[in-house]
């Protein structure tokens, strides 16, 4: 019996990893990788490797036992089929017998087209059979902060966010929040609404970048047709452009405020400041 992420050479599976492996013994944690020598690193840590990619069925075959709580990382392959990715893995989850598959999904409040492929697979992991756990996970922190060189430069963030606000938080945060539901019990078939302890403006972002780098930095609100074109000229494949771009509208309406205190809760600790993702942004 494991404990097995996928995606755990991605930003959030790195996390997740690591954090297991401090709190459950290392043979107990396996790690799912297109490339084991990417994850040389989570090896030498003593976590298993398994090697699988959403796109090869046959990859998964045997590779969970029954018994195992399984942490299923959305992939980042939007012109794939995600959901038919991830259908493949909840597929080979119900057939070996698993305990638990966790699943980051999207909050509910979100409808932004981003959302779509994540409803859907919630859709397929809920009618499996297979307990779950929905990790509908808001947005990181690090959207933004690791994206602050032309924001430095131009002296602006520029979103089409209007005055909408968001609850974002660490993905460490997020990796915390996975940890605790596949340690813990009685998370089965449960849902959690996941966000930063406090929701913040663009405005407000830009005075906190302001004040951590003493330039001044402006919030420049544009049109969302306008924020498209910015992405796509940016160098953005067009149809990716239009998804930001729709989380922008999305944010402006309010979508991504989520104010449950599910990530705190289970956490066990409030959530990272977006001041704090600045701070350490700006170290490098
Ligand atoms: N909440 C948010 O703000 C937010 C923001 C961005 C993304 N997301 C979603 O959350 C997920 C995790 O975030 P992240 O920051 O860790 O993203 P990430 O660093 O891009 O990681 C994505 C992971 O998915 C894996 N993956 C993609 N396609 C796969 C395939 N065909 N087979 C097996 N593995 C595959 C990647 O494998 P490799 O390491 O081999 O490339 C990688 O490990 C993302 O994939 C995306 O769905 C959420």
């Amino acid at each position: 019996m494991s404990i097995v992420v996928t995606g755990a050479t991605g930003h959030l599976g790195r996390l997740v990893v690591r954090q297991l492996l401090e709190k459950v013994p290392a043979d107990q944690v396996t790690a799912v990788v297109r490339d084991r020598d990417r994850a040389a690193d989570l090896a030498a840590l003593g976590a298993r490797l398994a090697v699988a990619d959403y796109n090869a069925p046959e990859t998964f075959d045997g590779l969970f036992a029954a018994g195992d709580r399984v942490l299923l990382i959305s992939g980042n392959e939007f012109d794939k089929g995600r959901v038919q990715q991830h259908t493949v893995v909840i597929e080979a989850a119900g057939k070996a017998g698993v305990a638990l598959l966790a699943y980051t999904s999207a909050p509910e409040s979100l409808k932004a087209a981003l959302a779509d492929d994540h409803r859907a697979t919630e859709e397929v992991l809920v009618g499996s059979g297979v307990p779950y756990a929905l990790l509908r996970n808001g947005w990181y922190h690090e959207n933004y902060t690791e994206q602050l060189a032309p924001v430095l430069e131009h002296g602006a963030v520029v979103q089409a966010a209007g005055e909408g606000r968001v609850s974002s938080a660490s993905r460490a945060d997020y990796a915390a929040a996975a940890v605790a539901v596949l340690t813990g019990e009685g998370h089965e078939n449960k849902a959690y609404e996941l966000g930063g302890d406090e929701a913040w403006s663009f405005a407000e972002y830009a005075a906190e970048l302001s004040r951590q780098t003493g330039k001044e930095i402006v919030y420049k609100p544009v049109s969302t047709e306008a924020y498209t074109g910015i992405l796509a000229g940016a160098g953005l494949p067009a149809p990716l452009a239009e998804i930001l771009a729709g989380v922008d509208a999305s944010i402006a309406k309010g979508e991504l405020v989520v104010s449950t205190g599910d990530l705190s809760r289970l956490a066990g600790r409030p959530t990272t400041p977006l001041a704090e993702a600045v701070a350490a942004a700006l170290k490098g």
